[in-house]
């Protein structure tokens, strides 16, 4: 079996940075398990399944069908320091990446089948090479006797500060008590959710990223790697 590091935390906390680092460093394949839940947040937003108000019931057995369907893959890019994510042989764009589609992936990854669908997919990427994963579940669920696992955190208010920098150096307007909002609304979806919530493994080092830069947290996760 190959060496597997599952970098778990919600949204802003660094782990893709770190992630990505990492996976480079040490020549391994990187898994974004978030991107398989954007994907079909996407899909189904595309079919309808999903709209705009929140409180409308998506049916779980259509989103199943449609996660069923889908061959995805990923190729690193070293352009934007992620993965590209190819569909069905299409290469998806950026927009995968925005606070709405991360919105439609927390809706739809409360649902265990569609999780389970997505499951095999993950496990089979260990099987290749060492492995890097990203997400909120590595550790508990997807890779439970993991090499290493790191729980990577950062206040609510760090996150959304650093995504309004991140909004305004890329020339975008950012309202920060709105995005705090959002911020905190996705976490309590994840965290409370019955199947695989997002929280740290038992064996997981908690690493608190609100005052620490990224190449800090990189080193701070490649000691713990060494230890
Ligand atoms: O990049 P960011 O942390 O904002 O989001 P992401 O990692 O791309 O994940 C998007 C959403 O997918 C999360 O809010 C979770 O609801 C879901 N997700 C999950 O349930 N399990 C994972 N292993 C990864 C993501």
């Amino acid at each position: 079996r190959f060496p597997v590091i599952c970098i778990d935390g919600p949204s802003g906390a660094g782990k893709g940075t770190v992630t990505w680092r990492l996976a480079q460093a040490l020549n391994y394949q990187l898994l974004d398990s978030g991107a398989l839940y954007r994907i079909v947040g996407l899909k189904a937003f595309e079919a309808g399944l999903i709209t705009e108000d929140t409180s409308n019931a998506i049916d779980e057995q259509a989103v199943l069908a449609l996660t069923q369907n889908l061959k995805i893959s990923f190729v690193p890019n070293n352009d934007s320091g992620r993965v590209d994510i190819i569909v069905n042989g299409e290469a998806v764009g950026e927009q995968v990446r925005n606070e709405t589609i991360g919105g439609y992936a927390s809706q739809i990854a409360v649902f265990p089948e569609v999780r389970q669908a997505l499951l095999k997919l993950q496990k089979d990427m260990a099987t290749r090479s060492g492995l890097v994963a990203d997400g909120r579940d590595m550790g508990t669920v997807v890779f439970p006797d993991a090499d290493v696992k790191v729980f990577l955190t950062a206040s609510a208010e760090a996150r959304a500060d650093r995504r309004v920098t991140q909004l305004l150096t890329a020339g975008q307007e950012a309202d920060f008590e709105a995005i705090l909002a959002t911020i905190k609304a996705r976490d309590d979806r994840d965290e409370n959710r019955a199947t695989a919530p997002s929280k740290p493994a038992e064996d997981a080092l908690l690493l608190d990223s609100s005052t620490l830069d990224a190449n800090a947290v990189y080193e701070q996760v490649k000691q713990h790697c060494r230890d």
